[in-house]
């Protein structure tokens, strides 16, 4: 009888990629994946180390986990990904369910540490961050016929103060360029033809002569591909040949999620940035100028160490003259061993006053997105059918702004380009429904 999987992914894409990295390891040594945790041998939980949240929320799940191994003795919990990095033996000794501590770096020999768990009954620890490790020549276990994610880099060499990922991710590596184009070229023979470049600084890539642009440039110009996304891009790597690249290329899609953090001169210095709030603007102006109708998200934290009103304030305004799309706002969180630990304590925003900034901030953001979604319905976009929606029996769909827009339709529609009408939004989403079927 073959030996049975379940994964469960936290965090973000890069994230979602490495689990389908994780499957396919496991795959390819004769595992087969189940449809519930009770009835698999090994459990696997990929995770987030970038806000206490995320680790208070995984934390909480392996202890449900925990119920399954009691009832199903034999099985496995695994904790891999970055929390796995961040806390190391640690995590076995606070949760001593835990059989498995598997940091990223170590996804390749995943069924050998599984052997071993099993062998000597858990206490399996391998968070070596790996000089050699490339993650080239593992087969991935794709989710989507229609969409595919591609890391091009993994690991941080930008040290912004508050952030843990490189810690938990280690320096900066890119992949061959060669194989990242082979690689897109393999799944547009397979009918895929919308890919996002993925990278913790995505647009700071270099390998030898290739920079981020040239890379871009060739993998909207191979065959079979439609639709070209990247993210994270960091602001000060977004130059004028990426802008160019992105206007001319008709495959590049017209949306950019451009993380800011703080619209606060101070506090961008504080972060380590590295880049002004006139300089992130004039970034905006750049791309706007190149592609008009580009649509913009962002990341925004509240509550950094030394935040005060006139510096929230100032993050509102910029948000205000930018007119994002979307943003992703978060509170401050320390990390344990980031820089920003290390400031001044009169500096630490309390908690009262930073969900006050992080409650206004939402607010603002929801109202701006939710007017530029008005504005867009009686209008006809183009979408990608993605899949079946969660609820009910519409198909999801996205636009190139990477705009969910939910239409009618049977499942078979998936993977097809179409016209629609744009009927209504609730101030995120839309509804519509196909003109040319
Ligand atoms: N606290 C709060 N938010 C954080 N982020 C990264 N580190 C922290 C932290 N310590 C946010 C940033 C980043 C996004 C992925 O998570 O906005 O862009």
């Amino acid at each position: 009888m073959s030996k049975t999987y379940w994964v469960e992914t936290y965090g973000c894409q890069m994230n979602l990629s490495d689990s389908e990295l994780m499957e396919g390891v496991l795959a390819s040594s004769g595992y087969a994946q189940v449809s519930a945790p009770e009835d698999a041998d090994v459990i696997l939980v990929n995770t987030c180390a970038i806000r206490e949240h995320a680790e208070q929320r995984v934390l909480g799940r392996v202890a449900e986990l925990n119920r399954v191994k009691r009832e199903r003795p034999g099985t496995l919990i695994g904790v891999c990904g970055c929390m796995a990095q961040r806390l190391g033996t640690q995590l076995i000794e606070r949760a001593e369910h835990v059989d498995m501590v598997i940091g990223p770096d170590a996804y390749r020999s995943l069924p050998q540490l599984i052997d071993q768990a099993a062998r000597d009954g858990g206490g399996v620890v391998d968070v070596e961050l790996k000089d050699s490790e490339n993650y080239e020549g593992l087969e991935l276990r794709r989710k989507s016929q229609v969409s595919a994610w591609i890391p091009i880099q993994r690991g941080c060499d930008y040290r912004c103060t508050f952030c843990i990922v490189p810690f938990t991710r280690g320096p900066e590596k890119n992949r061959e360029p060669d194989a990242v184009l082979r690689e897109i070229e393999e799944q547009a023979a397979e009918g895929i033809t919308e890919f996002t470049l993925l990278g913790q600084t995505v647009n700071s890539y270099r390998y030898g002569d290739w920079d981020f642009p040239r890379l871009l440039r060739a993998v909207a110009r191979l065959p079979g591909v439609r639709r070209v996304r990247f993210t994270s891009p960091h602001p000060n790597d977004l130059t004028r040949g990426l802008v160019e690249v992105m206007a001319e290329e008709d495959a590049v899609c017209p949306q950019l999620h451009l993380p800011v953090q703080s619209g606060s001169d101070r506090v961008l210095k504080r972060m380590a940035r590295r880049y002004t709030r006139a300089e992130y603007m004039a970034k905006v102006g750049m791309l706007r100028d190149a592609i008009p109708h580009i649509a913009l998200g962002t990341d925004i934290i509240v509550g950094f160490p030394g935040e005060d009103e006139t510096d929230f304030e100032a993050t509102l305004d910029l948000v205000r003259s930018v007119r994002y799309d979307d943003a992703f706002t978060f509170r401050y969180s320390a990390r344990e061993g980031t820089p920003s630990t290390r400031m001044d304590q009169d500096w630490v925003v309390p908690d009262h006053v930073a969900q006050g900034r992080l409650e206004r901030l939402i607010a603002l953001v929801r109202e701006i997105a939710a007017e530029k979604n008005l504005a867009e319905v009686g209008k006809v976009a183009g979408v990608l059918v993605e899949k079946r929606a969660r609820r009910g029996d519409l198909l999801q769909a996205r636009t190139d702004t990477y705009k969910v827009v939910l239409i009618p339709g049977p499942e078979d529609w998936i993977g097809r380009y179409m016209r629609v009408a744009l009927t209504g939004t609730s101030g995120a989403t839309f509804t519509g429904f196909p003109v040319e079927p």
